[in-house]
């Protein structure tokens, strides 16, 4: 394994930033026994890790990962993460799922505050003018790693943390996506693990998103897996879409994750723009005939949905264009994450 070599963050090129890893000072890596304790350690040199080939995770998967951002305010010395406490919480619920020790609260946010405070510096700069949406995203990881060769819970896990600068996760940036919706491959099923950020949720959409990125789509729209008719995810992003005044999702069932990115425009769109917000079951009829569409996530943030192709046939929402609703949405999010309008609920997670 070669060395990782770190980039002085003076020379990143901060609006040329993609979504992909660009290696930072630090990290943070903690171990412990199936029924021992967390511990606490101090952050250490970003690099590789030595882990036995028959290691739990890497052959079963039992694995989980956390996406948060932390964002830099207009005057330049403020740096906030937004809502730690949700993913912590997520976390330490997939951590049960999976059989895992869950990381209490308190050292996730120990850890995750360490790590951005220690590479504040790759913390892109706020640029109104710039398209990159430049963030520090911090990735924390749970896995079980001790070596044993039966499908078993692992008897030793390590929770990590590290963080790299991004810009957008589509490279078209605020700018409406073209989605393939599929029938023939599904995401998660009822009783799986869709509701959890397991590690194993990630490669089979490999497949269907290389398909579709090959005809010209950036993702996959996924169906339920039961009767293929109501809409699940955008790849590893939330759905919504608008009718009138009415901002609707699929209601969480155990197969769609829980995004916090999904959680907080439910209540901006109530409490701020006065939207009817409905979580429930949307059929792929349905959103054919709404006015806006867009896919949510931290990575994904806000995205535009301008196309979605099924069987061949586009339908085109808000004549390819970003939408107005969706617009207000994407300027109250930014606001709020990068300081331009107030925090009313505490979500902002300051980093000295
Ligand atoms: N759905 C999936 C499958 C994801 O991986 C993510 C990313 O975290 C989301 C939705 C969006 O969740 P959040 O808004 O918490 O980032
Ligand atoms: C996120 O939005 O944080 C994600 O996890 C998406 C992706 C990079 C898997």
């Amino acid at each position: 394994m070669g060395v990782v070599i770190m980039i002085d963050p003076k020379n990143i090129r901060w609006d040329e930033l993609t979504f992909s890893l660009t290696p930072t000072r630090t990290m943070f890596i903690t171990t412990c026994k199936a029924d021992g304790e967390w511990k606490s350690v101090p952050l250490q040199p970003f690099g590789n890790i030595s882990l036995s080939p028959a290691a739990c995770v890497l052959n079963y998967g039992q694995g989980l990962f956390e996406g948060l951002k932390m964002h830099s305010h207009k005057d330049g010395k403020t740096f906030t993460i937004f809502r730690p406490q949700e993913n912590a919480a997520r976390l330490a619920y997939g951590c049960e799922r999976l059989c895992m020790p869950p990381v209490p609260k308190e050292l996730f946010m120990e850890a995750v505050t360490a790590v951005a405070k220690d590479n504040k510096d790759f913390t892109p700069p706020y640029n109104p003018n710039s398209a990159s949406q430049g963030s520090l995203y911090i990735r924390p990881t749970v896995w079980g790693t001790a070596p044993l060769l039966g499908v078993a819970p692992s008897p030793e896990y390590t929770f990590m943390v590290f963080c790299s600068p991004v810009g957008p996760y589509f490279k078209t940036g605020f700018k409406p996506i073209k989605l393939k919706m599929l029938k023939e491959y599904h995401r998660s099923a009822p009783g799986c693990t869709g509701g959890v950020k397991a590690i194993g949720n990630y490669a089979g959409g490999m497949l269907p998103a290389k398909k579709a990125k090959a005809e010209g789509y950036q993702e996959v729209l996924y169906l339920d897996a039961v009767e293929s008719r109501y809409i699940e995810e955008v790849g590893a992003a939330n759905f919504f879409c608008i009718k009138g005044n009415r901002l609707i999702t699929p209601a969480l069932g155990g197969s769609i994750l829980p995004g916090i990115t999904r959680k907080s425009l439910l209540q901006l769109a109530k409490d701020r723009l006065g939207m009817v917000v409905e979580e429930r079951k949307i059929s792929f009829e349905e959103v054919f005939d709404s006015d806006e569409a867009f896919a949510t996530g931290t990575a994904a943030v806000i995205s535009p949905i301008g196309l979605i192709n099924y069987e061949g046939k586009d339908h085109i929402f808000s004549k390819g264009e970003v939408g107005m609703l969706t617009r207000k949405l994407y300027d109250m999010l930014l606001g709020i994450q990068h300081g331009l309008e107030p925090d009313l609920y505490g979500w902002l997670h300051k980093i000295e």
